[in-house]
């Protein structure tokens, strides 16, 4: 990772930013916010988009599980999700520069490619010219600022280290014109480097004053923005205090389409009131972590798998977070296809055989994929798929639609079942969450993240259809 840290550095000494400072005050004037949210187009260069969802998943997985706070970056779990994943547009600046954001709930900072020298490198997909990416000038708002260090805004970033990143700022200066120090993010196969902002975020009808926003001068494999909804003090939710945030995830299949759906960002409380339709689950803080990146998580406790009517007895230490931090589910919007570690998978794959015994297994779609089971189809006239269900903390149960964990894969005759786990012969992953619900998983659900009462809501939705 040396090169991309070097260039950082010499784009950092080589850029003078002339930011003007500015106060403005405004407050929240409307209860909650709603924003298109759209999946994100799927022409990319690989000839099996399943072979790279499953892989980005695969790999996502990997960097959600091996998650730790690092000494001297601050590091979030974020993946290339040029398929699979859904955007949302965000304005940011005076006047309002709009750029695109792939919402993530496993991260949590805010983060756009900005100013006119910013480099994505490996950012060649086709339906990508890293030419015409839009990037944020913070020169052209006149309420960005760049933050300083003795911000307490940069200690949401660097925690109890911005002391020692700072020590140059003496505890007696009252205006220490030391900036805050510049983030590297990194993650599964590349990262993103800048500095931090505080600027106006703009919605229609409220302005979010001195947002902490990142600015990123420098990404590799990451061509547009991400913007963090997990629990840390730097994502969209905790800066803005939301009390719940919901979306309705418009099925994969109209990726092409332009299809959009809602994401509703709630500002004012409703108390205790539930979403009609909505069945809930309580989320799970973790009590292991007091300082590990897994507080960003969004756990939630599964009580059972159901398969066909048969209970998977998938090992009590898969289902409840140890204090070592293995363990226990996070819902994940991020990912695409669910993660299994490789003894739950292993139990659910027997389930679905055992149900689909009278199809024949497609092995060479299996080997080109990386998806398993999947069944050769052919000639079959009605196909029996047993019921997937997701039983929680309180009953709650979530039985996905076919779609939602069987795709058809190639020429219309093979189905795959669409949850991922680690290669079989590589090692085991014991650290970190054991499933993660991924956003293939939740199509065509509402899903509420209710922070206020701190609670996991969801229902069957058709999200082509506003409500
Ligand atoms: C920024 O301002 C310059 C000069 O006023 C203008 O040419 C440019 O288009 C602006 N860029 C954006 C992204 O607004
Ligand atoms: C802040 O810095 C300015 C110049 O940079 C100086 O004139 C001023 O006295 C300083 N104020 C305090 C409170 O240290
Ligand atoms: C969390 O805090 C408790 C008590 O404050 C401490 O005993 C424990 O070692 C801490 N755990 C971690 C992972 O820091
Ligand atoms: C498999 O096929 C047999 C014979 O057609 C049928 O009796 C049985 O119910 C089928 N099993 C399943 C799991 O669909
Ligand atoms: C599925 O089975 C049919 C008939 O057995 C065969 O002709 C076809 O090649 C198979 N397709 C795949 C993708 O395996």
């Amino acid at each position: 990772m040396a090169p991309p840290y070097i260039i950082l550095f010499l784009l950092l000494s080589l850029l003078s930013l002339s930011l003007s400072i500015s106060h403005t005050a405004f407050g929240l004037s409307s209860d909650t916010i709603t924003l298109p949210l759209s999946p994100i187009l799927t022409k990319l260069p690989y000839s099996d988009p399943f072979k790279l969802a499953a892989s980005a998943s695969l790999a996502r997985a990997h960097h959600l599980k091996h998650h730790r706070n690092s000494p001297s970056v601050a590091t979030t779990a974020v993946y290339p999700k040029g398929y699979g994943g859904y955007s949302v547009d965000l304005s940011f600046g005076t006047p309002p520069q709009t750029s695109p954001f792939i919402l993530d709930t496993g991260s949590s900072l805010v983060w756009f490619p900005c100013t006119s020298r910013y480099v994505c490198s490996h950012c060649l997909f086709p339906n990508i010219d890293p030419t015409k990416i839009r990037t944020f000038i913070p020169k052209n708002s006149s309420t960005a600022k760049i933050v300083g260090c003795r911000n307490p805004k940069c200690a949401y970033i660097f925690g109890t280290k911005v002391q020692s990143r700072c020590s140059k700022c003496k505890p007696q200066s009252q205006n220490c014109s030391l900036t805050c120090p510049p983030y590297i993010l990194q993650y599964g196969l590349g990262s993103t480097a800048g500095f931090l902002l505080l600027d106006n975020l703009n919605f229609p009808q409220n302005i979010v004053p001195q947002f902490l926003v990142g600015c990123s001068i420098l990404s590799i494999r990451q061509p547009s923005g991400i913007a963090g909804f997990g629990r840390g003090k730097e994502s969209l939710p905790s800066q803005m205090a939301l009390k719940r945030f919901s979306y309705c995830l418009v099925s994969h299949r109209f990726d092409d389409l332009l299809q959009t759906s809602d994401l509703i960002l709630q500002i004012t409380s409703n108390g205790g009131t539930k979403t009609k339709g909505l069945s809930y689950t309580p989320f799970r803080q973790n009590p292991f972590s007091n300082n590990s990146a897994f507080q960003e998580y969004y756990y939630v406790i599964l009580r059972k798998l159901i398969v066909g009517g048969d209970s998977v007895q998938i090992p009590f230490k898969f289902l409840q977070p140890a204090s070592d931090g293995s363990g226990g589910t996070i819902v994940d919007s991020g990912s695409t296809f669910t993660f299994m570690e490789r003894p739950v998978y292993n139990l659910v794959a027997q389930h679905f055989l055992k149900h689909m015994k009278n199809y024949s297994r497609a092995l060479h779609v299996e080997a080109q994929t990386g998806l398993s089971p999947c069944f050769n189809l052919s000639g079959v006239k009605t196909v029996n798929f047993p019921e997937f269900t997701f039983q929680f903390k309180g009953g709650a149960k979530m039985t996905l639609p076919i779609q939602n964990y069987f795709s058809l894969v190639g020429d219309a005759e093979v189905v795959c079942l669409t949850v991922i786990s680690d290669g079989g012969l590589g090692p085991v992953q014991t650290s970190g969450p054991a499933i993660i619900l991924g956003n293939y998983q939740q199509q065509n659900f509402y899903i509420e993240y209710d922070l206020e009462n701190g609670r996991f809501g969801f229902g069957p939705r058709n999200c082509r259809t506003k409500a």
